[in-house]
């Protein structure tokens, strides 16, 4: 996810722009850049890191001129530095444009466009953009982009100009926002309104395919036949703070509520038809159809997406798979040699235990793969092999859509090599596709349920709050789940920990008689994940053990479920019937609000949680 902006009238254009990229930063934080044209030329100024690397560099070299583009970058295709870094330009250095979004044809295009003698400087997809309107141009630049972008795949909120056409930008869009904001002898293009809302609330949303030419004194909306659309102006209601989470309390709730998109995507940029394509990937195949054993290394919640790996893999391809912990396995001298598969994964890409443990099994002889979120990052780099997760920028401390789109590599990474090992056969892995595009598909039905704040599980949270109190802030909270969401009830003791700061474990449930059942009484509330499985009878006998010693049970069900709910249990969510192979990716969507609405009852940051950082770069 990158942020885009484009502003003509009568300010200074780079002012405008730093400022709304300001508002921008939480879409991405890899680069940034802007190009402004001024007396018929564009001059560009970028650079990698943080926005105020740019800000400061702007105070050193300020750019004239009213008319501009800007961006923040979030790495999807070229790590994150200068040549990068948006915007990009034609060959003659007369259009610049930046970019929101992922082409997926890029590279035939830049081939063909290469063959027509255009020069690339960049390893990003974006760079198509500028040379194709180049080579369309012919005195209208609307013309041109609706040309250009015709011919593109994939998705795209596009600004551009041309210094032939000073005080005119072009915007273009396909499954990538970007809005109109609508000033007083000034407009704006924009990928959300916090970019905007300093100068106007008047907005227009672009709908698809559609594109629009701003000057100052005017707004021209066609649609990709080039058709003229007339759209009245909205109004924007939200105050800045809230815009830019989208409307959100916290970035934390917006980010579980973009799981469903992030899964979506992932899909779109992995899948050609029915084959899982990994383009960055850079392990040759043959790697995969002959080791003879997997090892993932990770920290926390990477680490429990790790756990739920080793039931995919060695349910699906019967391959050993072993899973540890960064800081235990780098200290462990570990049994990994030229036949391991060892997988790193990392939202982060810095976290120092696991990078360690990535030179310790590279030491080791192991070929290492890296799951990551952050492009570019270390533990992306020094891996043999890298899968992004594209689940774009996380700002909530605690980690959700980066761990739903960790389940969701490991699914398509166990396809991938169960397909090349032939342990799964073409129409198996047809269905198993078709079930993990479901599992989007109802984990977006689960979150519709709670769209409304004052939601069932909100309520819940209010109850647990007043037994607490009532307590004297004794109560803690037992995670009890079985087989492949094992680790989801780590995860959701994890979540709850962090950001409530309420004592919380999980537990494999058939263990509890072997000990942690001397724990129940009223106290801890317990959350038994008993959904439709091959496990569901154990774990019904699970929650009337905990019924019978006066245990108070938050219980996760399939909808329709009468058997648990006919246990008179105190508290009840049901989750959409799914195949419980890929359940993992929308049981965790409940314990992930679970510990939202409980923090927020108390009062607490949710985003920054204390003694917490994003990323773990010490050891
Ligand atoms: C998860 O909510 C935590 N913030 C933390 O456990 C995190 O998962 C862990 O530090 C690993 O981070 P990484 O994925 O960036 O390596």
């Amino acid at each position: 996810m990158c942020g885009i902006i484009g502003y003509t009238g009568k300010k200074s254009a780079a002012k405008t722009l730093i400022n709304g990229l300001h508002r921008l930063e939480y879409r991405g934080y890899d680069s940034s850049g802007m190009a402004v044209v001024y007396d018929g030329i564009i001059s560009l100024s970028k650079k990698p890191g943080k926005l105020h690397v740019l800000t400061d560099e702007l105070k050193r070299f300020p750019l004239e001129g009213n008319t501009g583009v800007g961006h923040v970058r979030w790495a999807t295709h070229g790590v994150p530095n200068e040549i990068n870094a948006h915007p990009h330009l034609d060959c003659k250095g007369q259009i610049a444009v930046v970019h929101n979004g992922i082409i997926e044809n890029h590279q035939a295009l830049k081939k063909r466009l290469i063959r027509e003698g255009h020069k690339f400087t960049s390893d990003t997809d974006t760079e198509v953009i500028p040379h194709l309107i180049e080579k369309y141009y012919k005195g209208n630049l609307l013309e041109a982009t609706r040309r250009a972008t015709a011919l593109l795949k994939g998705s795209y909120a596009i600004c551009c100009l041309h210094s032939a056409e000073p005080s005119r930008i072009v915007g273009a869009r396909c499954d990538s926002p970007l809005i109109i904001g609508v000033g007083e002898k000034e407009n704006f293009l924009a990928s959300d309104a916090p970019a905007i809302l300093d100068h106007t609330k008047k907005v227009i949303f672009l709908s698809n395919l559609e594109l629009a030419e701003i000057s100052p004194e005017a707004i021209n909306i066609i649609d990709y036949k080039g058709r003229k659309i007339y759209r009245k102006p909205a109004h924007i209601k939200w105050d800045i703070s809230q815009a830019e989470k989208s409307g959100f309390k916290h970035f934390m709730l917006k980010e579980i509520f973009e799981q469903p998109e992030v899964i979506k995507n992932i899909l779109k940029e992995r899948l050609k038809g029915n084959r899982v394509h990994f383009e960055e990937l850079a392990i040759k195949e043959n790697l995969f159809r002959n080791i003879k054993n997997v090892v993932i290394v990770a920290c926390g919640t990477a680490y429990h997406a790790s756990l739920t790996g080793k039931y995919m893999m060695e349910e699906l391809i019967r391959i050993p798979v072993w899973v540890d912990t960064s800081s235990e396995f780098r200290y462990r001298k570990p049994i990994v040699n030229k036949n391991t598969l060892t997988i790193l994964i990392s939202q982060s890409g810095e976290t120092a235990d696991t990078l360690h443990a990535l030179r310790e099994a590279k030491k080791e002889g192991a070929k290492t793969l890296a799951i990551c979120n952050v492009l570019g990052s270390s533990i992306a780099r020094e891996a043999d092999g890298v899968i992004y997760t594209h689940a774009g920028p996380e700002i909530a401390v605690a980690s959700t859509k980066a761990y739903t789109a960790q389940l969701t590599t490991l699914y398509l990474l166990t396809f991938y090599m169960g397909y090349l090992r032939r342990a799964i056969s073409g129409t198996e892995n047809a269905r198993l596709l078709n079930e993990l595009k479901k599992a989007a598909r109802l984990s977006k039905l689960m979150l519709e349920g709670f769209k409304n704040s004052d939601n069932k599980i909100a309520k819940y949270a209010r109850d647990f709050r007043k037994y607490y109190l009532k307590k004297h802030n004794k109560s803690t909270f037992l995670y009890l789940a079985r087989n492949i969401n094992y680790p989801n009830a780590l995860e959701g003791a994890l979540k709850l920990k962090e950001i409530s700061y309420i004592a919380a474990e999980g537990y494999p449930a058939g263990e509890m008689k072997h000990g942690p059942i001397a724990l129940i009484d009223e106290n801890p509330w317990v959350v038994c994940v008993a959904t439709k499985a091959k496990v569901y009878e154990k774990m019904l006998t699970n929650i009337q053990e905990v019924k019978a010693r006066g245990g108070i049970i938050i219980a996760i069900v399939t909808k329709g479920d009468d058997r648990v709910v006919s246990q008179n249990i105190n508290y009840i969510i049901e989750i959409p019937e799914i195949d419980d192979f890929f359940s993992p990716i929308v049981v965790v969507i409940p314990l992930q609000l679970l510990a939202y609405y409980v923090a927020r009852e108390f009062g607490y940051d949710i985003d920054q949680p204390r003694n917490l950082a994003k990323s773990v770069t010490v050891e």
